[in-house]
Formats: structure tokens, C-alpha cells, sequence
């Protein structure tokens, strides 16, 4: 599995897997067992609005003081952290270059690389994976490598960060990365699967297309649950407060007005639309066999509706990540927390380094 090693280090002593959304910063920190995993810590904390916005963290301060806060409070026994860059900080791309020994391959990816990474070549790092290896049928063809490019500027931005809040940062990956392996840890891996991964967070939302567990493509779009809230805004004049409501009534009992209802329904729609076009784009490359399912994640990925309209228009079983399925010591509990804590779970398996 690719580790997206833009800072190499193998990390074999606990580490905490820490998520900073635009939401929201997600901690976990699991215990590994012989057998399992379980969980030593687990603490979830809003961050103001704008504070982290478009994947870019915009209020330095208040990021460093939300986590600085949340891992003292929360049972945690490391300040060791895996963190993951999202959307446009990282670039994550598959290619197939000629047929190449490792060697030549070491030699010349750099090279190559620049033509496929859209920033100048000394504004990114760059780590890549080579997924079908020389000796495999199709080798002598060509060799598929995974190329990933961060741009520089956003991993000091993050490292930045969390040493402000009193932390090492020991593992950068990526997100798309770290939800992959969290998929894998609780329903497994399936040689023959092709999945669609669809992390609907508050302000975005990625799509990966995943063959035999390893990744074909990811794409980030432009919504969540802020699409939600824009539209109640728009067309209803609500506001955040009387939105929450509304998009949290199905936890209680709360009723929805018939005209939310409509709104809802409408950015449900657009959402599926975009999420369509996207897994279009990937089903005409010849990477990809037949999409079999889709795997939800994220916080807005409860929207109301949501689910059952993805299925309906594409056809196909929908089912949730959940990100403490197979971690002991959770059953039936964290029932808030587990749409959002894919990453984090996936950022703090890094710790054995072997995933
Ligand atoms: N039922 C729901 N419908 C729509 N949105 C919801 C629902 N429940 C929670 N949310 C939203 O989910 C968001 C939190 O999800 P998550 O933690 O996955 O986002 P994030 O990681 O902070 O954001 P991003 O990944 O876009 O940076 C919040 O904006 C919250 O309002
Ligand atoms: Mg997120």
C-alpha cells in the first residue's frame, strides 16, 4: 500500500492520526493488538469558520489552539501525529511510462513528473508508487506508476501547525490515502473489487476509484455540506443555526418544512450529478472495470436522501465506511463520530509503518 511518504520516516511508536478538516479536527489513536486493533483515543473538535479554508489553513492560531486543546483533553498518550493533505495541496495521479527496471525508473521519474505535475518542479515534493511491478503479464509493456506531488508550501503550512500546538509531525500522507486504508482495516480487500470511495465532507468532497485495493484515480469537487447551507440561504433566507437544524432532523425529531425538503432534495440531486460526471470521467479510462459499489464517508454523506439518491441514479449498492467496524472496543458506540473519523483512523494505522 502506498504510503504517500512525502516525509519519509517509518514510524513504529504510537502516533496520534489527526484530521484537520474545514470543519472540524478529527484525533484518533488506536492500540494495536496481535490479533486487532482497539482504540486508545478518539476526540473530535469544531473549528471556527474560515479557519481552514480550501484546504489552505487560514486562521494559524486557532488551528493550533483547537488541537493543542483537543489532544490535552482527550486521553491521548503521544503527541507524535500523522497529518494528510487534501484537495489542491496534493496531486495524485496514475501514469504509465515504458517498460523499466526500478533503477531507471529512480533515475528518470523526476523527469517525467514534470510533465504531469501542474506546479513548478521546486514547489512540490514528490513520492511515487509503482503498482504493476516488472514481472507482472503486462510488464514488458509499460509500468503503471502512482505519482504523488505535494506542494511545499501547504506541508510547511501543516507541519507549521500542529508544532504550534505543541506536536512532531511524523507521518504526512494523504487523505484519499489514509480513507483507503481505513476502508481496508474494516471490510477488507477485495482483489477483484472495484469500489468508488466518496468522502462528502463540509466543503468538499473526493471521489476514488479503488481496483483491488489499490487507487485508479481521485478527484476533489466543490461540495458538502456547505452546498446544503448555501442553498437553505439562498432560496429560504436561512440561517446557519435554523440550517443545522434541518440538516441534523433526522437524528431527532425535529420536523422539516416541505420546502427545506425541496431544497434538500435539489442539492441531493446536483451532488449526485457531480459524483456521476466524475465516475464517468474515470469509467472511460481503460484503467477501470465496472464500478461494483460506492463507500460513503464523510459528515454531509448523511445528508438526508443522499445515499438512496446515489444508488437510484447509479445503479448501484451504496454502503457506509464505518471506521470502527472491525476496532475492538467500539461496538455500538460513536455513532456521531463515525462518519467522520475515516481519515483520522486511516492516519493512525500508519503507526506500524507497514500499510
Ligand atoms: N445530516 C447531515 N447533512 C449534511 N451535512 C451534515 C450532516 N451531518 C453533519 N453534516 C456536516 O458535516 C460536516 C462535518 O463533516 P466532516 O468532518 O467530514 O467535514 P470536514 O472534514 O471538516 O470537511 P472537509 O473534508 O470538507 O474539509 C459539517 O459541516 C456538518 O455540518
Ligand atoms: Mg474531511
Amino acid at each position: 500500500m502506498l504510503h504517500g511518504r512525502i516525509m519519509p520516516q517509518r514510524w513504529r511508536k504510537a502516533l496520534v492520526g489527526l484530521d484537520i478538516g474545514s470543519s472540524a479536527v478529527k484525533a484518533v489513536e488506536l492500540r494495536r493488538g496481535r490479533r486487532a486493533c482497539s482504540l486508545a483515543a478518539l476526540a473530535v473538535a469544531p473549528l471556527p469558520a474560515g479557519a481552514v479554508h480550501d484546504g489552505a489553513i487560514a486562521d494559524r492560531d486557532a488551528v493550533a489552539q483547537t488541537v493543542r486543546t483537543l489532544l490535552d483533553g482527550g486521553g491521548f498518550n503521544t503527541r507524535a501525529v500523522a497529518l494528510a493533505l487534501a484537495g489542491n495541496a496534493v496531486m495524485v495521479r496514475r501514469i504509465e511510462l515504458p517498460a523499466m527496471s526500478p533503477t531507471e525508473l529512480e533515475a528518470s521519474i523526476y523527469w517525467e513528473a514534470r510533465q504531469h505535475v501542474p506546479f513548478p518542479a521546486d514547489e512540490v515534493a514528490l513520492d511515487y508508487k509503482v503498482l504493476r511491478a516488472p514481472g507482472s503479464p503486462d510488464a514488458a509493456r509499460s509500468t503503471a506508476v502512482l505519482l504523488v506531488a505535494a506542494r511545499k508550501d501547504r506541508v510547511a503550512e501543516y507541519t507549521g501547525v500542529v508544532e504550534q500546538a505543541g506536536c512532531t509531525p511524523v507521518v504526512i500522507d494523504v487523505d484519499v490515502f489514509a480513507l483507503m486504508n481505513a476502508y481496508e482495516l474494516n471490510h477488507g480487500r477485495d482483489a477483484a473489487a472495484v469500489l468508488a470511495l466518496l468522502d462528502v465532507g463540509a466543503c468538499a468532497a473526493s471521489v476514488t476509484v479503488v481496483a483491488g485495493g489499490q487507487p485508479v484515480g481521485t478527484r476533489a469537487l466543490p461540495l458538502g455540506a456547505r452546498s446544503y447551507r448555501d442553498a437553505l440561504r439562498d432560496e429560504l433566507g436561512l440561517g446557519t443555526v435554523e440550517s443545522d437544524r434541518i440538516l441534523q432532523a433526522h437524528l431527532g425529531d425535529a420536523p422539516v418544512p416541505d420546502e427545506a425538503r425541496t431544497v434538500l432534495r435539489s442539492v441531493n440531486d446536483r451532488i449526485v450529478a457531480e459524483i456521476g460526471g466524475t465516475l464517468d470521467h474515470f469509467r472511460g479510462s481503460e484503467l477501470v472495470g465496472e464500478i461494483g459499489s460506492l463507500v460513503l464517508c464523510g459528515g454531509a454523506s448523511r445528508a438526508a436522501g443522499l445515499a438512496d439518491a446515489l444508488a437510484a441514479r447509479q445503479q448501484l449498492p451504496v454502503g457506509l465506511l464505518d471506521p470502527f467496524r472491525r476496532v475492538q472496543g467500539t461496538g455500538g458506540r460513536y455513532a456521531n463520530e463515525r462518519p467522520l473519523a475515516a481519515v483520522a483512523v486511516g492516519l493512525a494505522l500508519r503507526q506500524a509503518g507497514e500499510r
